[in-house]
């Protein structure tokens, strides 16, 4: 059965674009784990647009499933990692100018600047996901690279528009989550997943965790926390 890993960074952009303590990240992953979540995901960008370093701080010291830290392969990010010792660090791309993650590393392209960060996390204890496309190259690379673990990059299925592509996007997820675990890496998937497009992809099994955020909160926002995470989990576990 898979799990849900539940991003609540746009908790955090809600108190934000106040600058004010409500409403409280860390309270909202408390909430996320009395519904059911299997982890808490959190992003903290270069320009803290959401997340701040005392939400990780907080979290590290109350998530009681499993924190994910999603972060770019910076020497500052590294090192607030390796301080304090999120379970999983997930490496991302991050540009300022962009509203969310746009696409998976480059694995292949970046190789030497990412082998560095994947091993100091690691020897530090921390298990390493690399969000990636949906692309057999770069699951390779991860591999080689030393991952743990790969998180597949859905945001185009989910925004396909015909059925025609969202079908074959949905196929190059198949291959890429059949790719990573014959090459014995976990496999993860996120981006862009909601109630109604989280389904399919559940379907085709092997997946470990979805890491899901805004769909959640969007819906959080109406229904309260509780109620959006447990029907979360209910379509990620195949209910
Ligand atoms: N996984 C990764 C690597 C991400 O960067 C994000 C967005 O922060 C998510 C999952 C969650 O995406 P969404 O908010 O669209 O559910």
């Amino acid at each position: 059965m898979a799990k849900l890993g539940v991003n609540i960074d746009h908790v955090a952009t809600v108190r934000q674009a106040r600058g004010v303590a409500e409403p409280d990240p860390v309270t909202a992953a408390a909430l996320a784990e009395l519904a059911g979540a299997d982890g808490i995901t959190v992003h903290l960008r270069e320009d803290r647009r959401h997340i701040q370093d005392r939400d990780v701080e907080l979290l590290r010291r109350t998530v009681g499933t499993r924190l994910n830290l999603e972060m770019a392969a910076t020497d500052e990010m590294v090192g607030i990692a390796l301080k304090l010792l999120p379970d999983c660090v997930t490496l991302v791309p991050e540009k300022r100018e962009e509203l969310t993650t746009e696409g998976g590393l480059d694995v292949i392209r970046y190789r030497s600047s990412l082998k560095d960060p994947v091993e100091l996390l690691r020897q530090g204890g921390i298990t390493v996901s690399l969000f990636v496309d949906p692309d057999l190259e770069q699951i390779k690379a991860a591999r080689r690279l030393g991952a743990d673990y790969i998180e597949i990059h859905t945001g185009a299925y989910c925004e396909a528009r015909d059925p025609g592509s969202r079908r074959i996007e949905l196929e190059k997820i198949d291959n890429a989550v059949r790719a990573g675990r014959k090459l014995g890496l976990g496999v993860n998937a996120g981006h862009g997943l909601n109630y109604q497009n989280v389904r399919e992809v559940v379907a085709l099994g092997g997946i470990e965790e979805f890491n899901i955020g805004h769909s959640i909160v969007s819906r959080a926002v109406l229904v309260g926390m509780e109620r959006a995470v447990r029907e979360m989990a209910a379509l990620v576990r195949g209910g």
